[in-house]
């Protein structure tokens, strides 16, 4: 049993013949990452839309070499089925556009694909850029891929999702194989249409050679902030899966259950308040008895809703020295520091009330926000480091904080998107796991969304 009862009951015998006669909507169940899982269930058809396109044969070789079927005619038969046979995925290459009339290519792959993609299915649309266009027309073009994306996104169904990634002309094949495997496989079972940027911040370099992709953190040290429980608890387990050492963050009233993160993952605990004035240096030190820092996850965050009309200075300044403050610190200081190492990852949590706003959360909303702004000035100033920084901004996630909402509330944040269900905490974790990855060298200052293409604030 889920906290969630409807989609218990949708998926239940007797609930599935009910919802199927008056019409309820479906919940489906998400196909997530276990260790030793293939990229992809089943044969996957890949298209391109033009002769320009320039990632078609990376991603060939990525799915080939992985012995994945793959079928450039999105009408083929595959699998030893038929013609209508379900697949795994549909990829189209749709770089080198000249102008909008090259998007019915486009629609002329992605048509078939939506009627043959399978339960969590990945369609996956790769283009340019669409700021490095000064042509008009090129640049409709390339922005015309958000638009489809996003409305497939709200036709796709049983668990399948529509995602954009965009690569910038810096970028090259090798660039793009972390994003790809993590869009392609189910660990982004809750990333919905949305789109990425690949290569955007110049500079960049890193290299996915010799990568072990099952454990792709191993070797390295990370620190999570409010580790003790929610998501942070499932961030710090989800790093150590993929290999890295784990230093867990919280503060001293939560240390019971921070021992009990730790412990289970053979991590370490540091009892912190991350507003201290010594926590930058506090952490640092910490991590230096372990060998340097790779990976810091700013996840501690709080909210403390009020009205505007009805705030007052203590409440805004506690969410905003939290969410906010306390991790321009940290950054600082890491910025400043060896014992952050060549090759670091950043990753922070923003949230969907930071996109689109929350009523009752203008400190709240105004933090998450400000998350993005940090990314946005933070991430080339770490290229000279080749260390990165992005953001996740999760959207419903089933927590004890979603829990205690009220059920209307939390019945609108579950049921008014693409997925009809809120997430998991683990859908949050894997894509920080993801974004800390040394392969995701060329991604950096990205915001992506972790929730099922939540209409609130779409
Ligand atoms: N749950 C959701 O649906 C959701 C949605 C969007 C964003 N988020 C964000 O995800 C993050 C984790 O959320 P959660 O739902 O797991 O919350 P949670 O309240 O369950 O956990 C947050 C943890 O941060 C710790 N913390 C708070 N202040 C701290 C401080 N000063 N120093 C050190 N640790 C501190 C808390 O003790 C707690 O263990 C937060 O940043 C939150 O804003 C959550």
């Amino acid at each position: 049993m889920s906290n969630d009862w409807y989609s218990d009951f949708v998926n239940s015998g007797f609930g599935k013949a009910i919802a199927g006669q008056v019409g309820l909507p479906p919940v489906p169940q998400l196909r997530r990452y276990e260790p030793g899982q293939p990229l992809l269930s089943g044969p996957a058809l890949l298209g391109t839309a033009t002769a320009d396109g320039r990632v078609a044969k990376v991603v060939r070789s990525l799915l080939t070499d992985l012995g994945i079927e793959v079928h450039d005619d999105p009408n083929a038969a595959v699998g030893g089925g038929s013609s209508s046979s379900k697949v795994a995925a549909g990829i189209i290459d749709a770089t080198g556009l000249s102008g909008p009339a090259d998007l019915a290519e486009v629609q002329a792959f992605l048509t078939p694909v939506m009627r043959r993609i399978g339960p969590s299915g990945r369609i996956l649309v790769i283009g340019d850029v669409p700021a490095e266009a000064t042509s008009p027309a090129v640049r409709a073009a390339r922005r015309a891929l958000e638009g489809l994306v996003r409305s497939a996104g709200k036709e796709a169904r049983y668990g399948a999702t529509v995602n954009l990634v965009h690569v910038a002309d810096d970028a090259v094949g090798a660039d793009l194989e972390s994003t790809l495997r993590f869009f392609l496989s189910s660990r982004s079972a809750f990333v919905h249409g949305q789109r990425l940027d690949v290569g955007t911040v110049p500079g960049f370099s890193g290299s996915s050679q010799g990568v072990d992709w099952d454990r792709p953190l191993a070797g390295r040290t990370a620190v999570v902030t409010g580790a003790a429980r929610g998501i942070g608890a499932t961030v710090a387990s989800t790093l150590r899966r993929d290999g890295a050492t784990v230093i867990c963050v919280d503060v001293p009233s939560a240390g019971d259950a921070l021992a009990r993160t730790a412990n289970d993952i053979g991590g370490s605990a540091l009892q912190l308040d991350i507003t201290a004035d010594h926590a930058p240096a506090t952490l640092l030190d910490h991590a230096q008895r372990h060998g340097g820092l790779d990976i810091v996850v700013h996840n501690a965050g709080i909210t403390r809703d009020k009205l505007l009309a009805n705030q007052d200075r203590d409440r805004w300044n506690s969410v905003i020295d939290v969410n906010l403050n306390a991790q321009l610190a940290i950054n600082d200081a890491l910025l400043g520091s060896e014992v952050f190492h060549r090759g670091g990852r950043i990753v922070t949590v923003s949230s969907m009330a930071g996109i689109a706003g929350n009523r009752g959360q203008t400190s709240y909303g105004a933090s998450k926000a400000g998350v993005i702004g940090m990314v946005d000035a933070t991430a080339p100033l770490l290229v000279e480091k080749d260390a990165t920084i992005n953001a996740v901004a999760p959207g419903f996630i089933e927590t004890a904080m979603t829990k205690a909402m009220p059920v209307g509330t939390r019945e609108a944040g579950r049921r008014l998107s693409s997925m009809t269900q809120g997430g998991l905490p683990v859908d949050v974790a894997e894509t920080i796991a993801w974004f800390a990855q040394g392969a995701s060298y060329a991604v950096n200052g990205q915001v992506l969304r972790v929730d099922g293409q939540n209409f609130l604030g779409a």
